[in-house]
């Protein structure tokens, strides 16, 4: 059924939902539903990373000691227990906290508080397409920030390209689509800009915990902590279902963000802020996420061995040093939208690079994730992807 019929007739959308569009992955992601399909195209975490048993557990404490605060409304800043738990990891202040419905919601609480309509708003190129479409319901004009392999250019953000911006939105640690990590000196140069910008720098970071090679890099916030604005997520180190993220602000800007958020959804459900805390309060995540680094860094290198094996001259992707994603860039002449089409059919999915683009957009670029896949599927995934290349070159 066509969705146009369905509609009754005389009832009129807005012109922001007019401007609605559906995101590419979660069309394909509806294709890739099907069992048979080895689908390196979804950005979720692998379920064997789930700490089900001690979640279980939490879950019968949180009801048995305090149904009554559990089952409850409670304040739209979020948990205190859990906000202090927060503020103690990061060092800020508890009133800097602000707990969220997954860090999507923070990302449409900062549209919310930031951007009016034609707002310049600086981004990663490319950049998480789930921070476009929240961003893009309140109509800024995207600027895209030049990248190198290693991400973002701080030289570039010179006074004529961010002039006017309310706020440049980064992901310094193994980046959304790219698996890009930022180095020292850029991060230190990102925060010195930060320091002396009349706007605020966004770090969004669901990823940082997920470092297979090398040191762990220090966050922007630790760098320049009144100036950034510092986006987490129980998402990849625990569980997405929870749906707990959070932001560090400033406090004015907190203060602005909880008005947002209470006309949105009062606060982030009291039941599962409360499970979340109860994991994490006597130290899961330290004895966790080194498991859930173990699986994903070998699942990588079985990815990039593959790649390596299977993959016709011509087609380049990095080495992440951690996170979810390898990023190919195929020959120019190859688009990856036309490919995705061929590969579907072979009952094999990514997802094309164009759509993480926020202006002008390569069509020769796709995402991998390697961490739902199992190793052996991994292998004839991408075997059967060289295949389909190799015809096509
Ligand atoms: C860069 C980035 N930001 C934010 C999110 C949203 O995560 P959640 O709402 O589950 O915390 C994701 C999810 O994949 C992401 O990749």
């Amino acid at each position: 059924m066509n969705l146009s019929d369905s509609q009754p007739s005389g009832w009129q959308f807005s012109q922001r939902a007019l401007k609605l569009t559906s995101s590419a992955i979660r069309e394909i992601l509806k294709v890739t539903e099907r069992p048979e399909v080895i689908s390196f195209a979804g950005g979720l975490p692998s379920p064997a990373t789930f700490p089900a048993e001690p979640m279980r557990e939490a879950a019968g404490r949180v009801l048995r000691d305090a149904p009554g605060a559990a089952l409850q409304y409670s304040a739209t800043e979020g948990y205190l227990p859990l906000r202090e738990w927060i503020a103690a990891r990061y060092g800020v202040r508890v009133g800097q906290v602000l707990v969220t419905t997954g860090s999507q919601q923070a990302l449409d609480l900062l549209g919310k508080a930031l951007i009016d309509p034609g707002s310049p708003v600086l981004v990663e190129t490319p950049t998480y397409l789930g921070a476009l479409q929240s961003f893009s319901l309140y109509e800024p004009s995207y600027v895209q920030v030049p990248t190198d392999g290693h991400g973002l250019l701080p030289e570039s953000l010179t006074p004529a390209l961010t002039q006017g911006a309310r706020f440049l939105y980064a992901q310094p640690n193994f980046q959304n689509p790219t698996g890009r990590r930022l180095p020292i000196e850029r991060r230190r140069a990102l925060a010195a800009f930060a320091q002396g910008s009349p706007f605020p720098v966004i770090e969004d970071d669901p990823y940082g915990a997920l470092n297979y090679a090398g040191e762990p890099l220090p966050t922007l916030l630790s760098m320049a902590p009144d100036h950034i604005v510092h986006l987490g997520t129980f998402s990849k180190v625990l569980a997405p279902g929870l749906r707990i993220g959070y932001i560090v602000a400033p406090e004015a800007l907190h203060f602005k963000l909880v008005q947002a958020k209470q006309a949105t959804d009062l606060h982030t459900p009291t039941l599962t802020q409360r499970i979340a805390f109860e994991v994490v309060k006597d130290g899961l995540l330290d004895r966790h996420i080194p498991e859930i680094r173990q699986l994903y860094s070998a699942q990588c290198d079985t990815m990039l061995d593959a790649l390596a094996r299977h993959m016709p001259e011509g087609v380049r992707w990095n080495r992440p040093e951690g996170g979810m994603f390898i990023w190919v860039e195929l020959p120019a002449h190859i688009d990856s939208l036309q490919l995705l089409d061929a590969a579907i059919a072979r009952n094999v999915a990514f997802v094309p690079g164009a759509p993480f683009f926020a202006g002008s957009a390569p069509s020769n670029t796709l995402r991998l994730s390697f961490v739902t896949v199992p190793p052996a599927k991994i292998e004839e995934g991408v075997a059967k992807l060289g295949q389909l290349l190799r015809e096509r070159l």
